[in-house]
C-alpha cells in the first residue's frame, strides 16, 4: 500500500505539467486553428476547429511554467510539448476516422496526450514502467472527472 502511494505521487508529480498543458486550452484556446483551415487528401479537415494555435500555444507555455515551479524546466517543456502533440495527433486521427471534432474517441481522447508527453520527456527524465502504467490507467478516470468539471462550469460543450 505503501508502495503504491509512492508511484502515485511519484507519477503525478512527473506528469503534472502534462495535465496541466492538456486542461489549458479548454480555458484559454480559441482563434485560428492550427490546420489553417487546411483539408488532408481525404477532404476532411486535417485537424479540425477545435485545435487552435493559442491553444497549443497556451499549454505549452502553461505546462512548462509549472515544471519551472518543480525544478524541472526542461522536462516541464517536453510533457507540455508532448501533450499538445499527442491531443493534435488524436484530432488528426479523429478526422481521418470520419469522427467530427468534438466527437467521441474513447481512450484516444484521454490518453493520447499522456503517451506522447511521456514519449518526448523520457530519453531525458525516465519514469519507471509501474509509474507509467498506473498512468495509463488512472489517467482516463481523472480526464473524465475534469470533463464532466468543465461541462458544469460552462466551459465546454460535452462532457467527454
Ligand atoms: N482547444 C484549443 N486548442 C487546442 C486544443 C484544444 O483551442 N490545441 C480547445 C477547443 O476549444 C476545444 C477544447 O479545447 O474544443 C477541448 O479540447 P479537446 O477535447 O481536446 O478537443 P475536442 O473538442 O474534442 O476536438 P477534437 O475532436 O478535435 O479532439
Ligand atoms: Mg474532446
Amino acid at each position: 500500500m505503501a508502495d503504491l502511494m509512492n508511484t502515485a505521487a511519484r507519477s503525478l508529480w512527473y506528469i503534472l505539467p502534462s495535465y496541466v498543458a492538456n486542461m489549458t486550452p479548454v480555458l484559454l484556446g480559441g482563434g485560428k486553428p492550427l490546420d489553417l483551415n487546411r483539408r488532408f487528401v481525404d477532404g476532411r479537415r486535417i485537424l479540425g476547429e477545435h485545435k487552435t494555435v493559442r491553444g497549443f500555444l497556451s499549454g505549452v507555455i502553461t505546462g512548462t511554467l509549472v515544471g519551472c515551479l518543480q525544478g524541472r524546466p526542461v522536462s516541464g517543456f517536453l510533457l507540455a510539448l508532448g501533450a499538445m502533440i499527442g491531443d493534435a495527433f488524436g484530432s488528426f486521427l479523429k478526422r481521418r476516422m470520419g469522427i467530427e471534432a468534438g466527437g467521441s474517441a474513447p481512450l484516444l481522447d484521454q490518453e493520447g496526450f499522456l503517451v506522447f508527453s511521456i514519449l518526448l520527456a523520457y530519453a531525458f527524465e525516465p519514469l519507471n514502467w509501474d509509474a507509467i502504467l498506473l498512468l495509463l490507467v488512472v489517467t482516463p478516470f481523472l480526464h473524465k472527472g475534469t470533463n464532466v468539471i468543465a461541462y458544469r462550469l460552462g466551459l465546454k460543450g460535452v462532457s467527454h
